[in-house]
């Protein structure tokens, strides 16, 4: 799956990071858990921020440019930019309504495009929040678990119209998927775009992760999938996982029909009071100037999955592990190490790392844990040999 790549190429800076340095961090990723504590549980990345986005936020704090957010024209335009060059996708940038960040996005279209007690289907397993969020908007959660095929974890599309048929009104896809990081082909979307038509359901695009898919995979928009797609379908991005820049609080929905732009007219006036406009100036930057910084990332990211099947294969063969298609998180299947607790909580009083707790990913998750491989070599692993130590072994 992954092409490969001499590593002279993997630029070397991103492994300059230190644990010292890091603590100083104030984000909930540091703060979370005592000092020994190696946190590895939350979607986000260690690296240095990217030279162009650091560049842009020092520039608007020099002018104190900390007011409100407001639509922004340049953020629509280098996003319409950036999705064409990345994914041949081209969106009309009269089409991105700014919203504080994907959830949000999600949960608030619902609100408007829902009844109550609608279903939402969902592939679990997947990001905890979907669940948390459809029931927040006051949604019923339909699941159409992924299955395990030949090649990792694949859509049962059988079961997606099933429930289809049963009458969900609406389809939150993650693509590329959390936590299990696969980048759906254009066929299955394509099949999917065909069901979604037939039993009138809403496609929720969740992409946040598109402009991580790795080396051998191409991420497909849904709504580069044609009118019939972009007549039901909303979409979900943001730089906020590609730069790593999710406390700025800025993400995009993005609609390809008046059908869809009728529905995101409806959304609170409001929300873009919630946006952050340090946001809008990084994300901005990050479309616009951020891509040779992004392109970097990802050989790193690419050497990370590889990495960690080599550090597993050493120290925790039992251990299943999928290099993801996109994204720096691993899920792993813990399973057969026959642990006396959940894994991350066994994890986290022995090992002293901090992984994300499968259960939350829903039922099929347990015996698993998620863990996010954005970090230098070094710190992987130190992740994985605190892990093995901690394992028991036989006497
Ligand atoms: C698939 C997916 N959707 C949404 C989010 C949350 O994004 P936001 O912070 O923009 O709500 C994440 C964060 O990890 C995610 O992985």
């Amino acid at each position: 799956m992954a092409q490969t790549r001499p590593a002279a190429a993997v630029p070397t800076s991103f492994d300059d990071l230190s644990i010292d340095e890091l603590r100083r961090r104030s984000s909930d990723k540091w703060r979370k858990y005592p000092a020994d504590v190696l946190p590895a549980f939350v979607a986000e990345m260690d690296f240095a921020l990217a030279p162009p986005v650091a560049a842009a936020l020092r520039q608007a704090v020099g002018r104190s440019d900390t007011g409100y957010a407001s639509p922004s024209d340049d953020l629509s335009r280098a996003l319409a930019t950036f999705a064409a060059q990345r994914f041949q996708w081209q969106l009309d940038p009269a089409g991105v309504v700014l919203i504080p960040d994907v959830m949000v996005g999600i949960t608030e279209v619902l609100r408007v495009a829902t009844a109550p007690d609608d279903g939402v289907v969902i592939n679990p397993p997947v990001y905890p929040p979907f669940y948390t969020h459809i029931a927040e908007a006051g949604c019923r959660v339909v699941e159409a678990p992924l299955v395990n095929g030949s090649d990792g974890y694949e859509l049962d599309l059988a079961a997606l119209e099933r429930a289809f048929q049963d009458g969900a009104r609406v389809y939150l896809f993650c693509n590329p998927h959390n936590p299990t990081g696969r980048v759906f082909r254009r066929a299955e979307m394509e099949r999917i775009a065909e069901l979604a038509a037939t039993y009138d359901v809403l496609v929720l695009s969740d992409e946040i992760h598109a402009p991580l898919a790795l080396p051998g995979a191409q991420h497909v928009p849904f709504l580069s999938l044609g009118r019939r797609a972009a007549d039901r379908t909303i979409a979900f991005v943001s730089a906020t996982k590609g730069w790593n820049i999710p406390g700025l609080k800025c993400a995009q929905a993005v609609v390809g029909s008046d059908r869809m732009r009728a529905v995101v007219q409806r959304l609170p006036e409001e929300l873009i009071a919630r946006v952050g406009n340090l946001g809008v100036i990084a994300s901005t930057a990050a479309y616009r100037d951020g891509v040779t910084w992004l392109d970097d990332l990802l050989l790193v990211l690419d050497r990370n999955r590889r990495l960690m099947g080599e550090l597993l294969m050493e120290q925790l063969p039992a251990i299943r592990y999928q290099p993801p298609q996109g994204t720096y998180l691993a899920w792993l299947d813990c399973r057969v190490l026959n642990l006396p607790r959940e894994p991350v909580e066994f994890f986290l009083e022995h090992g002293r790392v901090a992984l994300g707790p499968g259960p939350k990913f829903g039922s099929s998750g347990a015996g698993f844990v998620r863990m996010t491989m954005g970090t230098s070599a070094g710190i992987l692993r130190e992740i994985v040999e605190r892990m093995s130590a901690a394992v028991p072994r036989p006497a």
